[in-house]
């Protein structure tokens, strides 16, 4: 999964594809939050502005930030609240599209390739928790496989070499047994959760907050889900073969936030909040920013919410360094005593 995302001048995120967008049309393949509406940078600019007063902080550090869409509607909404925006993202070819989109805020945004030994300030990342390689398990015959990549005998009519899956015994195993002994496949996310302390490590004082789709462990590991969540994503649609046109597609895995909580508190960083992103956004006030839209902004801005969109899958948690305090994000519907 590594490589097929970030190989240099291979992987899908070190192409010049255009990726993001809202229509196929676009020559796209899919649509985040901050592309489908500015509403969600607009409400999210709420949240980030209360963290940083009650952090005591004057910076913001985005991870994965695509386009730069959410940099730019965070900059807009936030003025002179923010010193120094910080991205941070692994894709040489999205950092060149991210420079031209934020020209205008040249002198305050910066990149960085790695996390500087310490940092202060409030960290967003909307969608880059997915794009993390994972672990793949399978449960066959009731024993616990690490699935991997191997070459196929095949041969394609191409001459390509074509990718096939190869299972072997391990120890790993997913942080619940999914009940029953019938044939499942899941994953674990070991990157992710050494992303979140790194994070820990290196975050003097602020607030995290990430937005992804996902599930507490409870779900993530439910005896229906056998077939894991690893998912590609071309043109608009979704497939589950991450093994043909290596590269030429995103590969995603949904979010374990019970995981990913545990990793952060262990580390000293520990939950200030976790619920939907239609409660967070709501709570953040997009109400009122949906009734000053047009009916295409609010057509739009609905699809942020909507249970059968983004609304109810995306959720957003927050973890922080520094006093506890109540955030507006999570004002109703918090819900981490689900985690
Ligand atoms: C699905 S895109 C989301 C882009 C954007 N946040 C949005 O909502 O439109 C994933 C982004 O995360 C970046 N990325 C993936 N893994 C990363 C990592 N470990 N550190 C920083 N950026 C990463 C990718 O290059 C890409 O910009």
């Amino acid at each position: 999964m590594a490589l097929a995302l970030y190989a240099p001048g291979l992987g899908y995120y070190a192409n010049d594809s255009r990726k993001f967008g809202r229509m196929p049309s676009s020559g796209s393949d899919f649509v985040t939050a901050p592309e489908m509406s500015p509403l969600f940078g607009a409400a999210l600019a709420v949240q980030v502005a209360e963290a940083l007063q009650a952090t005591g902080t004057d910076e913001v550090w985005e991870f994965g930030a695509g386009s730069g869409a959410l940099a730019l509607q965070l900059l807009q909404a936030l003025g002179e609240k923010v010193r120094r925006y910080t991205i941070v993202d692994l894709s040489g070819s999205l950092r060149a599209r991210q420079r031209a989109t934020l020209a205008a805020y040249g002198g305050k945004v910066q990149w960085a390739s790695e996390l500087p030994e310490s940092m202060r300030g409030v960290v967003v990342g909307n969608e880059v928790l997915d794009a993390m390689p994972v672990k793949l398990l399978a449960r066959l015959g009731g024993v616990w496989h690490e699935r991997g990549v191997a070459l196929s005998d095949t041969v394609a009519s191409s001459d390509e070499p074509v990718l096939a899956w190869a299972d072997r015994p391990t120890d790993l195993r997913p942080a619940l047994e999914p009940a029953g002994s019938h044939e499942y496949v899941t994953e674990i996310h070991p990157q992710t959760e050494a992303f979140v302390r790194t994070l820990a490590d290196r975050l003097a004082q602020g607030a995290a907050f990430f937005i992804d789709y996902g599930f507490p462990e409870a779900e993530y590991y439910h005896p229906q889900r056998h077939m894991g969540t690893l998912m590609c994503h071309r043109g608009h649609l979704a497939d589950a073969d991450p093994l043909s046109d290596v590269g030429a597609k995103d590969i995603t895995a949904h979010v374990n936030f019970t995981g990913l909580a545990m990793a952060a508190q262990e580390a000293g960083l520990p939950v200030l909040g976790y619920t939907t992103q239609a409660r967070f956004l709501i709570n953040c006030g997009l109400v009122p920013l949906l009734a000053q839209a047009g009916v295409a902004g609010r057509v739009a801005g609905q699809r942020l919410v909507a249970e059968h969109e983004m609304g109810e899958l995306f959720k957003v948690i927050a973890l922080h360094k520094g006093p506890f305090w109540d955030a507006i994000g999570f004002a109703e519907g918090d819900r981490t005593h689900t985690l």
